[in-house]
């Protein structure tokens, strides 16, 4: 078999050495705690459920959706950015659903990226931003993400020839892995840079909902002339717990979207029709939940931070996301530091590394456990003898 050289350009999937050890201690019976994953333990609220069940029953939704979407959930997008950030979008032509946002994510490569294209992304980042730019024939270019500049990436820093040849600019906002945030002022700037350029942005925003101290993150959308050069990716995983339902959207410039659009058509047949009610129940019914979900993270968030202080394991505290990024001690690689916690103390974390080169002094925690598997996790964790190395 001959198979495309492009598979070859991945990275070996780094994780295979630590989730072999785990599947070996739990096949031994010993009890793992999992911070390593982000997806959320909470259920999906029973009326968006209820919804499902409703129109799973309805023979028009066992055929064939159009890739496009129901104008419904067009028009329920709409209206959810109207009501949550003040934004005006055309139904027709400034939103796209999506089969979750990691779809539209890879697939808007295909209309940007050519070989040799440079794309620019953030480091560490949410590897399917660089993977889907490879796999297209570009070469992603890494913006580091410092602590010391608030995990933002700075723009003056990038070398004129680079973004000369850059096609789109990847940013993520509630950041993953990181946690942190970015104001609107940092949009309205990487908005000026993109103009300056001639660089697409898209930005990533699926945990703008997942947020702390009542603080609501801004789209990028709000940033003055964003609708001119660039989209942002959302999606209802985070939001109202459906990652499994597969749901998301992309809105903003309308000549990105329809470019995605032709990619898209050519590849699936959009989301079921029963999943895309439900989705627009989900976006029309009370936005409550939201506020319930952030209070139980926010208790879990406090917890941990607590705990990592004591052992002294320093992090930033999250602004937002599922996501705790701590510092490792002097004298630890992050894969030392996650063997360590999983031999020593049976918890499960994820190393930095997995996100990109600047990611290599961090784990990451996601908090995304039951309240009794957290307290088990944080208990364990507050056993570690490591910090004293
Ligand atoms: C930063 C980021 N973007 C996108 C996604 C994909 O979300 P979904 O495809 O479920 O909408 C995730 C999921 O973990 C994520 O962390």
């Amino acid at each position: 078999m001959q198979f495309a050289k492009r598979l070859d350009r991945l990275p070996p999937y780094l994780f295979v050495d630590i989730n072999r050890r785990i599947a070996e201690m739990r096949a031994k019976g010993i009890d793992i705690v999992t911070f390593a994953i982000g997806d959320p333990d909470m259920p999906t609220p029973s009326h968006i459920i209820d919804r499902l069940c409703d129109e799973a029953r309805v023979p028009a939704n066992h055929r064939y959706p159009e890739t496009e979407g129901l104008p419904e959930l067009h028009e329920a997008i709409a209206e959810w950015y109207r009501d949550r950030f003040g934004v005006e979008l055309d139904p027709d032509t400034e939103v796209l659903p999506l089969i979750g946002s990691k779809e539209g994510i890879g697939h808007i490569a295909f209309c940007f990226v050519e070989s040799g294209s440079i794309v620019l992304v953030p480091d560490p980042g949410y590897p399917v931003y660089s993977m889907a730019t490879m796999m297209a024939g570009g070469e992603p270019y890494y913006m580091p993400l410092m602590e010391e500049y608030d995990f933002l990436p700075r723009l003056e820093s990038i070398p004129r020839s680079i973004a000369a040849k850059s096609s789109v600019m990847w940013l993520n906002y509630p950041n993953n892995p990181t946690g942190a945030g970015a104001s609107l002022e940092f949009f309205e700037r990487a908005v000026e840079f993109a103009r300056m350029h001639d660089i697409a942005i898209c930005h990533d925003a699926p945990y703008t909902e997942v947020y702390f101290d009542g603080r609501k993150p801004p789209s990028l959308l709000q940033a003055t002339g964003a609708k001119d050069v660039g989209v942002e990716f959302h999606s209802l995983s985070k939001t109202y717990h459906m990652t499994g339902w597969r749901v998301g959207m992309v809105v903003g410039n309308r000549e990105m979207i329809r470019a995605l659009f032709t990619v898209k058509s050519n590849l699936d047949s959009g989301i079921p029709q029963a999943i895309q009610l439900a989705a627009v129940q989900a976006l029309r019914g009370s936005q409550e939940i939201v506020t319930e979900h952030n209070q139980v993270l926010q208790r879990r968030r406090d917890k941990l931070m607590k705990v990592l202080q004591e052992v002294g394991l320093y992090a930033r505290e999250p602004d937002g996301t599922f996501y705790v990024w701590a510092r490792v001690p002097e004298g630890y690689s992050c894969v030392d530091l996650t063997r360590e916690l999983l031999e020593q103390v049976h918890i499960a974390v994820t190393p930095g590394i997995g996100y990109g080169a600047s990611g290599a002094d961090y784990i990451r925690f996601s908090i995304t456990l039951p309240d009794e598997r957290l307290d088990e996790g944080v208990k364990r964790l507050a056993r570690w003898a490591g910090g004293s190395r």
